[in-house]
């Protein structure tokens, strides 16, 4: 069973500098001290030449994941479907989708995976499936049990016209969750997509289905899962209409109301927590003492997110750097400020002895190289990355790969299609989701077919992998020696001390008596700063040492250099790590 966790304390501010001090107990399990990197299967490697990633090529690049230094993939939706929503449209939660691959190859990537020490997770898509599942389409035909598995309503009569039984609307813009199915002469529930029918959560039997799914991959050695949707299961039974928000959208945008209806409601918490016991369950019954894991995916308010932690999630994503729930896609990070009220209100919320997720990409928000500018990105990768927590990598992030624009006619996202030609690129994840770059060969190096799915950035004749290994300084480089730094034990069990600076700039201390200290400078402004440590943080020593700078602080030559703590220049948005050098 789980020890306790990382564990964070606030202690009384520091005499002589105001700062808030966190502590932090070691790890104690693997997945604690994890990056985990997102592999998004169809623009990962391409094996087979049809312009569509897929297991075998997946399996064929392990060594980069031994090279970055990551311990965990997570795999996103691999089974059967008919692609409307990437996949997270299931038709058979236990089939492998045969433009991936196999079950048999599934099983070689894991395989492959744990004899290079690395773990693999993968998605679990409870709330829907495809409207193309053979429950579903026996529940369409009246079948029991399956018409019980889904949200069905018969419709509300005013006069002679038969109407929605209330106003909800779904997450991907196109109005209603209700549609109408003739043959039962009844609405069923869609949160996501039309072709994504909600499941019915107060139905113990979807239990009883959904835990065979996960015994089935659990019978496939995965390390854990990320657990799809989790604010989404179970909708309010008053069936109540939501109220009209500020947001000036029309009135088929998901913007268009409050969801207090239909997302964050209180009974989808134990609704993990009982996944989560049936997976120890699990491994108790092999008599091993296999350490699996699970998060759980939800962009709400803070409060919500939290209560995760409550019921067995091991951690819920840390979503505020890519999202404040407003109608972009996009989190407000203008200023250092921003950056400081996240990484504190986080810490601030978090239980105690539970342990902190950072996220700055995934395949559903837009790239934070575009988000935040090329020149700021490695500075809040080693931030966050030199915080203790979990990291989560969306590839091709430790390449600085920025959105790819893709036209409306190259547009195939479910969330954008139903938007139109001037508001599609708010909402489109397709420019997140084209084809990794490998090297400068044709498709980027993801495929040999020179058409592919989606287009490949144009520029990877420059921005790929096997140009940025062998530069003198990368962003891939930067990233690495990072995710290196974490294998210390200062950054296992130091405090964690973070400091506003000026107003610009965010400073991270991370100590530990006997150990040499980490320090990371990170200035978000066009202007130098110059400052002495000692007004910020207590403890450290005189003397520090370059030992990564961002890949436009001007600084790269200066790395193995010394510097005095007392006055440190940090260039106009520039970052820098340094290490204590014990005197
Ligand atoms: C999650 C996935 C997203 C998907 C949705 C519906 O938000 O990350 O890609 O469209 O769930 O399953
Ligand atoms: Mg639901």
């Amino acid at each position: 069973m789980c020890a306790p966790q990382l564990l964070f304390l606030i202690l009384a501010a520091a005499a002589s500098v105001d700062a808030v001090t966190y502590n932090v107990t070691a790890p104690t399990e693997w997945w604690q001290k994890n990056v985990i990197y997102e592999v998004w299967v169809e623009s990962f490697k391409d094996s087979d030449g049809d312009g569509k990633g897929d297991l075998n090529g997946i399996k064929s690049k392990m060594e980069h994941f031994v090279d970055l230094g990551v311990t965990c993939i997570w795999l996103p939706p691999i089974y059967e479907t008919p692609m409307v929503d990437s996949g997270y449209d299931i038709s058979n939660f236990t089939a492998v989708n045969t433009d991936y691959g196999t079950l048999d190859d599934f099983d070689a990537l894991v395989t492959a995976a744990h004899e290079l020490g690395l773990k693999v997770i993968i998605d679990f898509v409870p709330n829907h499936t495809s409207d193309e599942h053979e429950w579903f389409l026996k529940a369409k035909q009246g079948i029991e049990p399956y018409y019980s598995y889904y949200v069905w309503n018969k419709g509300v009569y005013y006069g002679d016209y038969l109407s929605y039984p209330n106003n909800w609307l779904d997450v991907f813009n196109d109005g209603t969750v209700w549609e109408w199915v003739d043959e039962r002469e009844a609405y069923y529930l869609h949160q996501f997509s039309v072709h994504e029918v909600d499941l019915n959560w107060t139905n113990p039997l979807v239990m009883s289905e959904m835990k065979n799914v996960l015994t089935f991959w659990l019978d496939h050695d995965v390390d854990g899962f990320r657990i799809d949707a989790a604010p989404y299961y179970v909708e309010s039974s008053t069936l109540e209409n939501e109220t009209r928000s500020d947001k000036d959208v029309d009135s088929s945008n998901y913007f268009y109301l409050n969801h207090t209806q239909t997302k964050d409601q209180p009974e989808n918490y134990p609704i993990v927590k009982e996944w989560k016991e049936h997976i120890n369950n699990y491994t108790a019954s092999k008599g091993n003492d296999k350490v699996r894991f699970i998060c759980t995916e939800g962009y709400s308010d803070i409060e919500y997110v939290m209560k995760w932690y409550d019921y067995d999630d091991d951690f819920p994503f840390n979503f505020y750097f890519i999202k404040d729930g407003d109608i972009a896609n996009d989190a407000v990070i203008d200023t250092a400020e921003d950056i400081y009220d996240i990484f504190i209100e986080w810490l601030d919320n978090m239980p105690s002895g539970k342990t902190a997720n950072w996220v700055l990409g995934n395949h559903d928000m837009n790239r934070i190289a575009t988000r935040i500018g090329l020149y700021r990105t490695d500075g809040l990768h080693l931030s966050t990355l030199l915080l203790p927590g979990v990291f989560t990598m969306y590839n091709g992030d430790e390449l600085g790969m920025t959105n790819t624009y893709l036209t409306w006619a190259e547009t195939t996202d479910v969330r954008a299609c139903s938007t139109t030609n001037t508001t599609y690129t708010l909402y489109s994840r397709d420019p997140v989701r084209t084809p990794y770059q490998w090297d400068n060969t044709t498709s980027a190096g993801f495929s040999t077919n020179s058409t592919t799915f989606l287009k490949v950035n144009p520029d990877y004749v420059t921005v790929n992998l096997a140009a940025e290994k062998e530069a003198d300084f990368s962003h891939y480089q930067n990233i690495q020696k990072a995710i290196a730094l974490r294998n210390t034990t200062v950054w296992e069990e130091g405090t964690v001390d973070v400091e506003l600076i000026e107003d610009q700039m965010v400073g991270i201390a991370r100590q530990l008596d006997g150990e040499n200290p980490i320090v990371v400078l990170m200035n978000w402004e066009n202007s130098t700063v110059t400052v002495d440590l000692d007004d910020y943080f207590d403890g450290l020593p005189d003397t520090l040492e370059l030992v990564i700078a961002d890949m436009y602080s001007g600084l790269n030559d200066n790395v193995g250099d010394t510097y005095e703590k007392s006055s440190i220049e940090v260039p106009e948005h520039g970052s820098m790590v340094l290490l204590g050098v014990s005197s």
